[in-house]
């Protein structure tokens, strides 16, 4: 007989370890239940709740009862004509929008740096792209989200777009105040999709960005990631009158709902609701002072606004987050090292820095173990061998879809055989970790002298095996 529970034995060893939790879940493991009464008989009563599609409980398929009700209240909150309760996630809400949004071989508008789930829907939807290049914040090691100006220069370049893809905010709760551009592109008769899984919070407290809901035909928001709400719990929330897409939330969800998810999701909702505009004052006021004293110790320091890419100042920052980095010369991997030895878990590092998701749920006491943290770090720890952050802007050249790379036939070229050939994988130095070359792009010379650039410097390519690429063989 096998006693062994690999999984289990070491989520319940992580939970013993009481960690500092500045990373998702947004519930912050459990905290965020015990708000009020009925929250705290939700995590009380978990596993008693773990319910199907049984009595009363409505259809998630085919809500026409209390999951309904709930989906409404959430659209009112949200000001959106219709709200959609999501079980797997954002994920399957960008699915679900881009495939309601646009119909096969339509030309869309992507912001370049977006999430795994909107390229598998550009692939399977078979969406003829152009990109939307942002740029890249050299200073702080960051990618910053598109602006105006980005979005003019590939409108430029389409020939017939039929909307636009947008990541807002981004990972490190970075967006850009996009009303005018979004309501001319809305205007031509544009369809509006927003990837904004970070910024569910967004526009419930006067500190926080506004929320870009109203002005898009599709929002996706990952709930579970800042409110409290249960992995894997997401909103969809629609303003396009002609959409199908119920259908495809059907399509891109389980058939088997998790009910503590969906009532998790009401639970997040309500608490939107009542409690949000009291408790992200009281927590945005904490997190400001902290970042004072944390970035008086002059080791660390937490970005503000100001601190954005100084020649260009639409840049808003979500002060529910901190984005702390270090000087040139250390290490953020080593950074979120340090605080998980000290019992903090963040939520990424990048080469600078990392990013700390904090919520109401932090009490003082939370933000007094991360000062301390920092008071005692010794940064010659973090010390790493130079990697000059150099971020390389290419001229690209799409020559296929990517879903025409998707199934193509492919052979490993050397790197000086490549040139002039079609890549059939994402080239990625890291760091910056940004995309030199996306699928169906062309390999030109100035990418493999990039390429080599960066080997020079011992930074490591995704995408580049050895000396060798895999390019597409064009039939
Ligand atoms: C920008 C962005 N979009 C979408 C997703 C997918 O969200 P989910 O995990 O809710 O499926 C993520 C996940 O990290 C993300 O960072």
């Amino acid at each position: 007989m096998n006693n062994k529970l690999p999984l289990l034995e070491e989520l319940l060893k992580y939970h013993k370890e009481k960690k500092l939790i500045l990373s998702m879940p947004g519930n912050k493991c459990g905290i965020g239940f015990l708000k009020d009464d009925i929250g705290r008989e939700f995590l009380n009563k978990m596993g008693y709740l773990d319910i199907t599609e049984v009595g009363n409980l409505d259809n998630f398929h085919h809500a026409e009862g209390v999951i309904k009700e709930a989906q409404d209240l959430l659209a009112d909150l949200y000001k959106a004509d219709r709200g959609y309760f999501l079980v797997n996630g954002s994920s399957s809400g960008n699915l679900a929008s881009i495939f309601s949004a646009f119909n096969e071989g339509d030309e869309v508008l992507v912001e370049r740096n977006c999430h795994k789930s909107i390229y598998n829907a550009l692939i399977l939807r078979k969406l003829k792209v152009v990109y939307i290049e942002s740029d890249f914040d050299l200073e702080n090691g960051i990618i910053l989200p598109c602006n105006e100006i980005d979005i003019e220069k590939a409108l430029g370049k389409a020939e017939n777009p039929k909307g636009i893809i947008l990541t807002s905010p981004n990972y490190y709760g970075v967006s850009c105040n996009l009303d005018d551009i979004l309501k001319k592109l809305k205007s031509k008769g544009l369809k509006i999709v927003v990837d904004a899984a970070h910024g569910a919070h967004y526009g419930f407290n006067q500190k926080l960005p506004k929320s870009i809901v109203e002005l898009a035909d599709y929002t996706v928001t990952s709930a579970h990631k800042t409110l409290p709400a249960l992995t894997q719990g997401a909103y969809l929330l629609v303003n396009d009158p002609s959409s199908n897409v119920e259908f495809f939330i059907s399509a891109f969800n389980t058939t088997s709902p998790s009910y503590l998810i969906m009532s998790s999701l009401d639970y997040a909702r309500h608490y939107l609701e009542n409690y949000a505009e009291q408790d992200y004052s009281k927590l945005i006021d904490l997190a400001q002072s902290y970042k004072k004293k944390i970035n008086s110790l002059n080791k660390v320091k937490v970005l503000s606004q100001n601190d954005l890419n100084s020649s260009k100042k639409s840049y808003e920052l979500d002060e529910s987050r901190y984005i702390m980095t270090l000087p040139s010369g250390y290490s953020g991997n080593k950074l979120l090292d340090y605080l998980l030895e000290n019992k903090i878990q963040s939520e990424m590092s990048f080469s600078r820095g990392v990013v700390l998701i904090l919520s109401p749920f932090n009490t003082v006491d939370d933000f007094e173990k991360l000062y301390r943290a920092i008071m005692l770090l010794d940064m010659k720890k973090l010390r790493e061998e130079e990697k000059n952050l150099e971020y390389i802007k290419l001229t690209r050249k799409k020559i296929l879809e990517p879903f025409e790379v998707h199934n193509a036939k492919y052979r490993e070229v050397n790197l000086f055989e490549a040139i002039g050939e079609i890549s059939k994988d994402f080239i990625v130095p890291y760091p910056p970790g940004i995309p030199i070359v996306l699928p169906g792009e062309e390999i030109t010379q100035e990418v493999i002298d990039a390429i080599i650039w960066y080997k020079s410097k011992f930074i490591s390519i995704l995408g580049v095996h050895r000396n060798s690429i895999k390019i597409v063989l064009v039939e």
